[in-house]
């Protein structure tokens, strides 16, 4: 089976570089973005440029964040993230690369040079303008006090999730290390995504043309099954489960 052939694949392998999108982390309670009931069936993602632009875009922005928060704040790593470290721990995967905003590998074991966020992180918030790092207790205390977004204490430019919207330039520090990453892997496993958003879905591509193995598990077809070694249709929990170590 696809499982028995991907057991072989993380044993023969001596660098596995991991891609992780949203379906790894549904099994932990945070809805992906484009499943039924996904989050952008629910909104329309607000670009970047808006946010920057209008206060009424800031604020609902803000108002979305706090919605999700008993959501983002009670999730637990699921088996895929365990799995994912466990591999780390012994040595066989250097770091992973993630699309997921919600900490969750950081939570499961990974160092946190270790996760290369391409699409930032939702458990704090940066000022636009300057770059300082704000904590969500203080933005939730601003936004409640007075109903608006916050701005920064020493610019006073607005302050946003420390996530990257679309619009928004790439971290160019998660860009470098995700690259090297995938050209110097040789087992590259693209995990619950999509694979439609670029330029991350490019590097399962990139792993593959610099002659990695690629293996991508997702319970639905994505973009890319074509040029993969081995499609995993199924369940990511179910299918990770059996590498959850100590
Ligand atoms: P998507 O929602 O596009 O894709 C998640 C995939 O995971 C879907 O194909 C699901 O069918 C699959 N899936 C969900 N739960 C699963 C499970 N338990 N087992 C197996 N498969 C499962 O999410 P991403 O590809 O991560 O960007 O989305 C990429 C980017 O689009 C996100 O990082 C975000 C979004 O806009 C930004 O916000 C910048
Ligand atoms: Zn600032």
């Amino acid at each position: 089976s696809g499982v028995e052939q991907l057991g072989d694949m993380i044993a023969q392998a001596s660098s596995i570089v991991p891609f992780t999108g949203a379906g790894i982390s549904t099994e932990s309670g945070i809805p992906d973005f484009r499943s039924p009931g996904g989050l952008w069936s629910r909104n329309q993602p607000i670009p970047f440029d808006e946010f920057v632009a209008r206060q009424d875009a800031r604020d609902e922005a803000w108002r979305r964040r706090f919605a999700m928060e008993h959501t983002f704040a009670k999730a637990k790593p699921g088996r895929g993230h365990r799995a994912l470290a466990s591999l780390y721990r012994v040595g066989k995967v250097p770091a992973v690369i993630t699309q997921n905003i919600d900490n969750l590998h950081q939570m499961s074991g990974f160092a946190e040079p270790d996760v290369v966020e391409l699409h930032g992180n939702t458990t704090y918030a940066r000022c636009i303008g300057c770059g300082k790092r704000h904590e969500l207790d203080w933005v939730r205390e601003w936004f409640h006090r007075t109903g608006h977004a916050p701005h920064c204490t020493a610019c006073d430019e607005p302050v946003k999730t420390a996530t990257v919207s679309f619009g928004q330039s790439m971290p160019p520090q998660a860009m470098r290390r995700a690259t090297e990453l995938a050209q110097h892997c040789d087992l590259f496993i693209a995990i619950g995504s999509s694979l439609v958003v670029w330029p991350a879905a490019g590097f399962p591509m990139l792993a593959k043309e610099c002659g990695a193995k690629l293996v991508i598990i997702n319970n639905e077809p994505t973009e890319q099954d074509e040029i993969a070694d081995l499609v995993i249709r199924h369940d990511i929990g179910e299918t990770l489960g059996p590498f959850v170590g100590n």
